[in-house]
């Protein structure tokens, strides 16, 4: 390496930490997750060749939800944006049944007519971001990641200076990443890591929800538990 040269941070190994499995699953969620989810899986194939094309609808641009928990925010997203196709990533099984819960009646689980711009991807994220094509995604969602707050945990949390090249590959120039965190910690840790680097440009930071923002289980039990949720959107330079 010479003077000239950025020094690239440390590789974070592909590892998740966090939960798979929850509560056993009842059988309507088996049959989400046997029946439902491969409908709307989106492959591997078709993530790095052509997201756009793989949603069954026409989509104008590609917006991509990491870790969407129990699915409020992909799910209102769409019904939002019927122009926008959604890649909504979870790791979580009991978080995948609960957005195909809502987007599927009971009984429907194999027949039910889907969102034509929703598309699920239920292993870790990063992988998915790494193999998107460059500048495939508009729009990146980011609410209420894992906090790992211990110090030795920095590395499993989802902001990490390993990631934000990336990231920067995978999303258009102009495109937003928006990031909403509760813990202090993790507040602290965006304003490090974001003020190091120059991928993206801090567009702004609220401190109440802003609009077009539509609310998360993570956020109301902050809200409801006396934390400040802070709202950032960065823009891809
Ligand atoms: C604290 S929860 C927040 C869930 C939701 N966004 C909300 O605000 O209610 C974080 C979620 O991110 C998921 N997650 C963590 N790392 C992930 C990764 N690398 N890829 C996809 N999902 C991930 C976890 O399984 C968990 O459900």
């Amino acid at each position: 390496m010479t003077d000239e040269t950025p020094a690239s941070p440390p590789p974070v190994p592909d590892r998740l930490y966090g939960r798979r499995r929850g509560h056993p699953l009842r059988p309507r969620q088996q049959a989400l997750l046997d029946v439902t989810l491969p409908r709307l899986r989106l492959s591997a194939e078709a993530a790095a060749t052509s997201p756009a094309a793989a949603f069954p609808g026409a989509v104008k641009e590609v917006w991509l939800e990491v870790g969407f928990g129990g699915g409020e925010h992909s799910f209102a997203q769409i019904q939002a944006n019927p122009e926008v196709g959604l890649i909504a990533s979870e790791v979580f099984e009991n978080g995948i049944c609960s957005l195909l819960n809502k987007v599927v009646p009971e009984g429907g689980e194999a027949t039910a007519p889907l969102p034509p711009n929703l598309l699920l991807w239920t292993e870790d994220a990063r992988r998915l971001i790494r193999s998107l094509p460059e500048g495939s995604l508009s729009r990146l969602f980011l609410m209420f990641p894992d906090p790992w707050p211990k110090a030795r945990h920095a590395k499993r949390r989802f902001v990490h200076p390993s990631i934000l090249p990336e990231l920067a590959r995978a999303i258009r120039p102009g495109g937003e990443w928006r990031i909403a965190t509760d813990d202090p910690t993790y507040q602290d840790w965006v304003v490090e890591v974001m003020g190091n680097q120059a991928l993206f440009e801090r567009v702004s930071l609220d401190l109440l929800r802003p609009e077009g923002w539509p609310g998360t289980r993570y956020e109301a039990k902050a809200l409801r538990e006396g934390r400040q949720p802070m709202y950032w959107v960065w823009r891809r330079v």
